[in-house]
This record gives structure tokens, C-alpha cells and sequence, in this order.
């Protein structure tokens, strides 16, 4: 497959990454997505939590990453935070494939510091195992914006009935 097709496919990460095309799997998908795309948005996401934190660290945040991909934010901020530092990830993607991708590289050493992941397919079956607390809350909605299917209202409406069940933390959009 040359590298037009490839980036066809892929669909400017809004293909169905669960659904099999040619002789590529589901998990190849989300492979050649990374492949593609990973490392540019590796580089955006650091410089943006850069100038987010500005040479702060946030004690012990949740990250809410919506249409996380494999874990593309989660390592941006582990990236930026470094080695000694933990927060709670809540991955939410519909696609199994790109979970599955995200959890592999989670718990890999590709990601330092402490990082406790929670995967859901959307945002409604987000399972917190945590009483609601004050922790400051960091959402990244940057990607799924690029979703011409996406209906935005629903979106923060489920976004807010999370971030209630959260708790009453600072919340910081990106
Ligand atoms: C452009 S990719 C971005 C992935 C990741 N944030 C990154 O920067 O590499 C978009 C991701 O959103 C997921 N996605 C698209 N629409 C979605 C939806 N309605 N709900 C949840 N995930 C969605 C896709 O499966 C895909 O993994």
C-alpha cells in the first residue's frame, strides 16, 4: 500500500478503525493511524501542555481525553510532567482497536511517572471507582472537534455529567 492509500484510510482518523478493510485488521488500523499521525500530534500536545502548565505540576490530576486514540495525550503529559509525577487517564475512544493500542502503550516504558488508566468507548460508560473529590481536571477535546458527524451540545452535556460524577476539581479545557 503506498503512502496516498495508506492516509486514505485512515481517513484523517475519523475511519472506523474497527471495521477491517483489504487485508487489514482492526489492530493494523490503528497501527498505520499512529504510524501516520502520532508523532506530529506527540509534538503539538507537548508544546500545548508546555504552555498550559508553564512550569507547574499539577498534584495528582484526572485527564479526561476524548477520542484519545492510542493514548496520544496520555503520553504528551507524561512526556511534559516526567518521571515523578502520577495522574488518573480516562481514555475514551469508540474504537476497541485504538484502545487496545492506547493500553499497550500506557503500560509501557514509553511512559514514565505512575499513570492509572480508566478506557471507555464513550464518554456515558466512563467507569470512576473513586468518590468525588477535588482533584483538578484536564480535558482534551482537540481532536474530536475534527469530527464532521460530531454533535457538539450532546457531547459537553455527557462531558459535564462526568465531570460532575468527578467532582468539584478545577477544570481546564484544551
Ligand atoms: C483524529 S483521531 C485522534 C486520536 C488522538 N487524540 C491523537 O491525537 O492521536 C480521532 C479518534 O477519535 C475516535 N473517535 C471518532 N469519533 C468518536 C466518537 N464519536 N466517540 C469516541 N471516539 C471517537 C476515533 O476512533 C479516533 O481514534
Amino acid at each position: 500500500m503506498g503512502l496516498e492509500e495508506a492516509v486514505e484510510v485512515i481517513g484523517r482518523g475519523q475511519a472506523d478503525f474497527d471495521a477491517p478493510r483489504d487485508d487489514l485488521s482492526p489492530d493494523d488500523l490503528a497501527l498505520l493511524y499512529a504510524y501516520l499521525n502520532q508523532r506530529g500530534h506527540l509534538e503539538e500536545l507537548v508544546a500545548a501542555f508546555s504552555q498550559l502548565l508553564a512550569g507547574t505540576k499539577p498534584t495528582n490530576p484526572i485527564v479526561v481525553d476524548l477520542g484519545c486514540g492510542p493514548f496520544t495525550g496520555g503520553l504528551a503529559l507524561a512526556a511534559t510532567l516526567g518521571g515523578d509525577t502520577s495522574f488518573d487517564y480516562i481514555g475514551i475512544d469508540r474504537a476497541d482497536s485504538m484502545r487496545r493500542l492506547a493500553e499497550h502503550l500506557a503500560s509501557s516504558d514509553l511512559t514514565p511517572g505512575r499513570v492509572t488508566t480508566h478506557w471507555a468507548p464513550d464518554i456515558g460508560s466512563v467507569r470512576w471507582p473513586h468518590p468525588r473529590g477535588w482533584r483538578e481536571v484536564i480535558v482534551v477535546v482537540s481532536y474530536l472537534f475534527a469530527s464532521p458527524t460530531l454533535d457538539v451540545e450532546a457531547m459537553f452535556a455527557d462531558l459535564i455529567r462526568l465531570l460532575h460524577r468527578l467532582g468539584n476539581g478545577a477544570v481546564t479545557l484544551l
